[in-house]
């Protein structure tokens, strides 16, 4: 192995697979420049402190979404959607990201004329332009903002089954998010339930608030059951909930930075990634908002590996085993298992 490499390297070299990314959090300072220089804002309108959360800092939950809601006035073009899904899926793949699923809310805009349609296509042609330009396989979950109602949420799994077929199975599923602190999960199950029967699949976020440990839609959420669960912070918490992830195998898609930052657990430490990975239970590490929280992937194993002590081929087996978990299909994880072993010699070899 070569242990001149440090650890940040090593992490940047590991091909990597990202399963859990929004969009708009993803977007980085530079991208929203120049979204700020497109729709003619003065470059001061969002500073760093407003539109990210830095090096060291926590914030509230509530935090992040008031950001969110900046960044999403800031790209209500289908240019802008375009622009931003690119520059994304570059920053990506530079990290060594060599699959990505990334997952967003259609929105409507009445006063440019952009439509649900219109949004999921402009993300669709940016992800078709670096098809062939970067490393990386792209795949997209359409989002329900928890926020929204039982008929929008409708609307956005017609639209994914519709695109199922027009983007040739770049779109493969539904993602449930927004503030947990809003809302009732189980307004949506027969809408989740209808595109699970049409074949997308799940990533759900569940349990992300104390709250949701005792809430009844959190058991009502995991007995859909999803394929993926989005953080799911507080299912330990609950012995009920918990058997329920072991029984069915349900995977985690953690968020380590992210919920530091965000305060929903109190230190890389304290982190509930400890509890299921020393059970062995299927972890894949995840960014949630890379822009927002100022984080990259390759950052999100190193943290992993000097908080809890993780071995270069431990990080290794985290990322080989991601790709059991993307919803790709079985010939795209056999390819990116090729891919990965092709890799691995160059990454351990002795130099
Ligand atoms: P977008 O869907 O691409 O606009 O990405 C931003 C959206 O993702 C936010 O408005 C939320 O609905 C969702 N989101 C991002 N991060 C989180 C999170 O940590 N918890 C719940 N929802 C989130
Ligand atoms: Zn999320």
């Amino acid at each position: 192995m070569d242990e001149a490499l440090g650890l940040a390297e090593f992490c940047r070299q590991l091909p990597k697979v990202e399963l859990h990314a929004h969009l708009s959090g993803s977007v980085s300072e530079t991208t929203i420049q120049k979204l700020q220089v497109k729709k003619g804002v003065g470059h001061d309108h969002a500073h760093q402190g407003d539109i990210a959360i830095g090096k060291g800092e926590t914030r509230h939950l509530e935090e992040p979404f008031r950001i969110f809601k900046i960044i999403q006035d800031l790209s209500d073009t289908e240019e802008a959607i375009f622009t931003m899904t690119e520059d994304v899926i570059s920053e990506f793949a530079a990290d060594g990201v060599r699959y990505l699923e990334l997952r967003s809310t259609p929105r409507h805009v009445p006063h440019t004329g952009m439509t649900p349609s219109t949004y999921v296509e402009s993300i669709l042609s940016a992800i078709q332009t670096c098809k062939d330009r970067e490393d990386v396989v792209v795949r997209l979950l359409l989002a329900i903002d928890r926020r929204q109602s039982v008929e929008t949420a409708t609307t956005t799994v017609r639209l994914a089954q519709e695109y199922v077929l027009r983007s040739d199975g770049v779109v493969v599923g539904i993602d449930l998010s927004g503030n947990p602190a809003v809302g009732d999960g189980r307004d949506f199950i027969p809408v989740l339930k209808e595109a699970q029967n049409s074949g997308l699949k799940l990533a759900l976020h569940i349990a992300e608030i104390s709250q949701q440990a005792t809430s009844p839609e959190t058991a009502a959420l995991l007995s859909l059951p999803p394929d993926r669960v989005g953080h799911g912070t507080f299912i330990h918490h609950n012995q009920d909930l918990a058997d329920m992830v072991v029984d069915k195998n349900i995977p985690f898609e953690i968020c380590l930075t992210s919920n530091v930052k965000a305060q929903t657990v109190a230190s890389y430490s304290d982190h509930h990634f400890q509890h299921w990975y020393s059970k062995k239970h299927p972890c894949v590490l995840c960014t949630d908002d890379k822009g927002v929280f100022c984080t990259t992937l390759s950052e999100e194993y190193r943290h992993a590996a000097e908080t809890f002590q993780l071995t270069r081929p431990d990080l290794w087996d985290l990322s080989y085993h991601s790709i059991d978990h993307t919803f790709g299909g079985e010939d795209l994880k056999q390819q990116l298992r090729d891919k990965w072993n092709t890799e691995k010699e160059k990454l351990f070899q002795t130099t």
